[in-house]
This record gives C-alpha cells, structure tokens and sequence, in this order.
C-alpha cells in the first residue's frame, strides 16, 4: 500500500489505524500521542521537557516493538497453587542504537526489559552530503541468535537506517530478527528501506509529509540529537 498522508497533520478525534500495512507499524494516533508530539515539535520546548516527554514517545514505541517479536509459551504458579499459561520471549533481545540519536532510546529500552544486551554503531549524516559514514560498531558476538531492535528516532532519506541493517546482516543477524524503531518517518525514508529490504519491520509513532531540501523532515522536528542532548544552543 502507498504510504501518503502526514498523520501528525490530520484531525484530532480520528484515531488513525495503527498498522499502515504488514511491515510498518504506526502508533494509534490518540489525542494523546498528539499532545505528546505537540510539546517536542514545538520550537520552544525547553531541554527537559524535550527529554521527559520524547521519552514517553519512545516507551510506547518500544512496547509496540517488544510485541513483534517472537514468543513462546511457558506455564508458571500463580501465588494461589494454579497455573498460568503464559508468554515469554524466544529469542534473547538485543538493543543496538544508533549513536548519536539513538542511545535516546536506550533507556527506555533497558527500563522495560532491564536484561537486553546493548550493541553500538556510529554513524553520522555527513553535514553537507547527508550521506551515512559508518565509523564504529560493538555488537555482542552472538548478536546473530538474538532478536536485534535497531534505535533511531530519525528514519529520513534512509541512508543511515541502511547502512546499519547492512552492519547486522554482516554480522549474520536475519532480516526476519531485525526490527527498526523510529519516533520519525519520511516516506521517502521508508521507501528507501523497503527497497533494499521488502519485509524489515518498522515502527514508528508518525509518517511526515516529506523531507525538505536539506534533507530534513516536514513538518518534523528539527535535529532530533541536537535538541534532545541540549546541543543546538547557538554562541
Ligand atoms: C540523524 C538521525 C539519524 C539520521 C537520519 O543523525 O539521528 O541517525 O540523521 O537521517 P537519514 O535517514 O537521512 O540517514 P545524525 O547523523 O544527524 O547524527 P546525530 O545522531 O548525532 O544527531
Ligand atoms: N535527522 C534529524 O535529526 N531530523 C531530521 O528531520 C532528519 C534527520
């Protein structure tokens, strides 16, 4: 299905599906999820406020992921002598942000499931070309056995978001394991990932309307890593 239209611009007593097709996964369009994004796209919103409240964003999205994944059944013993025929991971999980932008999802990740391994891979948009250079990465050596969460709040041209599933598809890590969470999305950024990668799971909490010509998205944010680690103060 074609993805169009910016939700973060439609009415506000729609609630918009939260499944735009198969492999992207957008967050219900509450009222609340609006005001959330209504504080962090303001220009004006201060430091913390940006922190607290993109972070209640990310906690949704990373719940929302967390539920893609795969599960296999287990029995415990509730406290009154019965059992409870219940869930529980299959697959270890493994959480790689994308520094810089990423490691804002980190938290989130390890405050709801407080034993996932943590991976690493720098890359940074090129400030003119805003092409990805890939400049590390630390992956835990068996990352392949493990679903993977890949962190970035920014899915715009999707050259970053590439290079990095190239990272893990090195590292033997499987398409089907892979699922990318992103606070942000273009369209065009999506497209881009779904060329090369048909079936990647993306979830996201807003598809923008486009990206502007400095490769930025609209109506958007900004610089999603200056504003949330206070680094866009000007001398
Ligand atoms: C931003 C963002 C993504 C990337 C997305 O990072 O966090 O990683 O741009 O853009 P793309 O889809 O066009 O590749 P940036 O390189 O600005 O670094 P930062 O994390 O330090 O802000
Ligand atoms: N990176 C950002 O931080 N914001 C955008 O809009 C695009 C890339």
């Amino acid at each position: 299905m074609t993805i169009t239209a910016t939700q973060a611009a439609g009415p506000v007593d729609v609630t918009v599906n939260e499944t735009v097709n198969e492999t992207v996964h957008l967050l219900p369009q509450t009222r609340q999820l609006r005001a959330l994004h209504t504080v962090i796209r303001d220009r004006h919103a201060d430091l913390g406020r940006f922190v607290t409240t993109s972070g209640r964003i990310i906690r949704q999205l990373i719940e929302t992921a967390l539920d893609l994944l795969p599960y296999e059944p287990v029995d415990v013993q509730t406290p009154v002598g019965e059992t409870y025929h219940g869930l529980r991971p299959a697959k270890p999980i493994c959480g790689v942000p994308v520094v810089r932008a990423g490691e804002s999802m980190e938290h989130e990740l390890r405050a709801v499931s407080p034993g996932v391994r943590i991976g690493k891979i720098l890359i940074q948009r090129d400030k003119v070309t805003k092409l990805p250079r890939l400049y590390y990465s630390a992956l835990p050596a068996d990352i392949d056995r493990h679903s993977v969460l890949l962190l970035d709040p920014m899915l715009a041209t999707g050259g970053t978001a590439l290079a990095a599933v190239e990272v893990l598809l090195d590292h033997g890590v499987a398409e089907d394991d892979i699922v990318f969470v992103a606070l942000l999305s273009a369209p065009e950024g999506i497209a881009a990932v779904h060329a090369r990668h048909p079936n990647l799971r993306i979830v996201t909490s807003a598809i923008e309307e486009r990206l502007n010509e400095n490769a930025y998205m609209i109506p958007g944010i900004g610089d999603f890593g200056d504003r949330y680690f206070g680094t866009d103060v000007p001398r």
